[in-house]
């Protein structure tokens, strides 16, 4: 993974976008694994994603960046530096352009709406704005759709976006690792795209391994 920032103490940034579909808890998550694994993380969060945080978790976090990287830093135990966010028309931010974007790029979770904004181009948010450089600049691009069921228009926009080269990971949890609770639910949609981004982890035992081996 190229690096795209000068000299930083963590590993390469990550973009991760949460967007208001359910399930706000993969992406609140996600971050977490990110910044344990060391990862720098760059956050965006929508206004319906707030609203689907505040309904679904016991967060409630601030909407200015300045107070969101604050609250994110505390719930997921970041270094400072480790996480920066990005307000909805912050077109100067680097996720905004080819020139200053991570190489990957995590939509979790992405709304219909948002699917269906990135499969056309819309680019009328700096999330859309940032998922369009990712396709323009051939960059890693995961979208973790949550919704059911999908109509022909949704299928259509994963399946263009798919074959533009990004990777449709829907929130879809198997149950073969045997869930104990919400919690290991969510890792294995979690382990999923850290699998996909080549990060190392431990949330889930691969196929194959047993659970006690892990
Ligand atoms: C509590 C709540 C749950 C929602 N769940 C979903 C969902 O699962 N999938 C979806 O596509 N939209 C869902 N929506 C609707 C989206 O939030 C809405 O379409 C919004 O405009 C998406 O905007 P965004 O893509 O900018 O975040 C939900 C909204 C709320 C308030």
């Amino acid at each position: 993974m190229a690096r795209t920032e000068g000299s930083s103490a963590f590993l390469p940034p990550v973009t991760v976008a949460l967007t208001g579909a359910s399930g706000a808890q993969y992406g609140l998550r996600l971050i977490e694994a990110l910044v344990g694994a060391g990862h720098e993380v760059w956050v965006m969060i929508s206004k319906a994603a707030h609203l689907v945080i505040a309904t679904e978790t016991d967060d409630e976090l601030p909407a200015r960046p300045a107070r969101l990287v604050e609250a994110l830093s505390q719930r997921s135990g970041a270094a400072p530096g480790q996480i920066r966010c990005f307000a909805r028309e912050d077109w100067m931010a680097p996720v905004a352009s080819g020139s200053g974007a991570p190489s990957s790029m995590v939509i979790c979770p992405c709304s219909t709406g948002t699917l269906s904004a990135v499969a056309t181009g819309a680019s009328n948010n700096l999330i859309e704005r940032a998922a369009d450089v990712a396709l323009k600049e051939r960059r890693q691009l995961i979208l973790v759709p949550r919704e059911t069921p999908f109509s022909a228009i949704h299928l259509e926009h994963m399946l263009s976006l798919t074959r533009m080269g990004a990777v449709i990971l829907p929130a879809a949890p198997g149950f073969y690792h045997r869930p104990e609770s919400i919690e290991d639910m969510v890792d294995f949609i979690v382990a999923r795209i850290l699998n996909q981004l080549g990060i190392a982890h431990r949330l889930v035992p691969r196929w194959g391994e047993s659970a006690a081996s892990d």
